[in-house]
């Protein structure tokens, strides 16, 4: 078996995702929710997982991420854990849960760990959250840093539009990611920056950095399973790549299945016990 077959089917870790942006191997990234969801994408050999609180969105119907509890991200993330052997599984801490003091943020991430047997949690923010982040990391838990971008505090920016334009925003930003790295995070998320800024930023840290509208520079990339498989068809920001129209696939069978039941032709004889 050559190295890389051998490496395709070890289990990915922290410490292997920074064995990869040493190497300069881009890290695939992408949302799952469910068992069933989260089986087919670790077989396809995702990196890593993200039980992202954008299921509050595409699993829930909610125009934010802010109503996600502690508890639906535990029944989403052990789901998930269901189903993957390989990739990394990174769960977001949802709104609330780690904002207003860091003990009470560790005993959120402890909760996740411990009823989830996720892998990592992932955090909105830099230094207002500085001491969550420092206590989480020094109880043994892997954090994942998110900058840009942080759907969380949609009703501070009042818009989904690109982050980070302006000088001042940008500073904060490296600021931040540095002091997230130092911190011990072992990646960031950077989302809906301008590429520019965040091929700087990759560059500058030793962790990795994982893009989502935020260019081609970072050391890998991660999207809404939903929106990439097209089943989210309400959603079409210019960073999005849709790989397939499932949406219209499972319409026409859908379809399909109601005319067959309507015309008696489901189930035949050979369908029958
Ligand atoms: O919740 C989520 O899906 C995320 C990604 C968009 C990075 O945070």
């Amino acid at each position: 078996m050559s190295t890389n077959t051998t490496d395709n089917l070890r289990k990915v870790t922290t410490r292997r995702l920074s064995e990869m942006k040493q190497r300069g191997e881009k890290i695939a990234m992408l949302t799952a929710y469910d068992y069933s969801m989260a089986r087919l994408v670790d077989e396809a050999g995702m990196d890593v997982i993200l039980v992202g609180d954008s299921a509050s969105n595409v699993m829930a119907g909610n125009a934010t991420t802010l109503p996600m509890t502690l508890d639906q991200m535990i029944y989403h993330a052990s789901s998930v854990m269901n189903g993957v052997s390989r990739a990394l599984v990174v769960v977001d801490m949802p709104f609330g849960t780690y904002q207003g003091n860091s003990k009470e943020a560790l005993a959120s991430a402890v909760r996740i760990m411990k009823e989830s047997r996720a892998e990592a949690v992932k955090i909105e923010g830099g230094s207002e959250i500085r001491e969550s982040v420092e206590r989480i990391i020094s109880a043994g838990i892997p954090v994942m840093g998110h900058l840009g971008l942080t759907p969380q505090s949609i009703n501070k920016f009042g818009t989904y539009a690109v982050r980070a334009k302006e000088e001042a925003e940008a500073q904060k930003l490296i600021d931040d990611a540095l002091l997230l790295q130092e911190l011990g995070c072992f990646a960031i998320v950077l989302e809906k920056i301008p590429a520019d800024l965040a091929r700087r930023v990759s560059q500058m840290l030793t962790i990795p950095v994982i893009g989502i509208g935020a260019g081609n520079g970072t050391d890998g990339q991660v999207l809404v399973i939903h929106d990439m498989l097209g089943i989210n068809k309400g959603f079409s920001p210019k960073f999005l790549r849709r790989y397939a129209d499932l949406a219209g696939i499972m319409d026409s069978a859908l379809r399909a299945y109601i005319a067959d039941v309507r015309s008696s032709d489901f189930p035949s004889p050979a369908e029958s016990y």
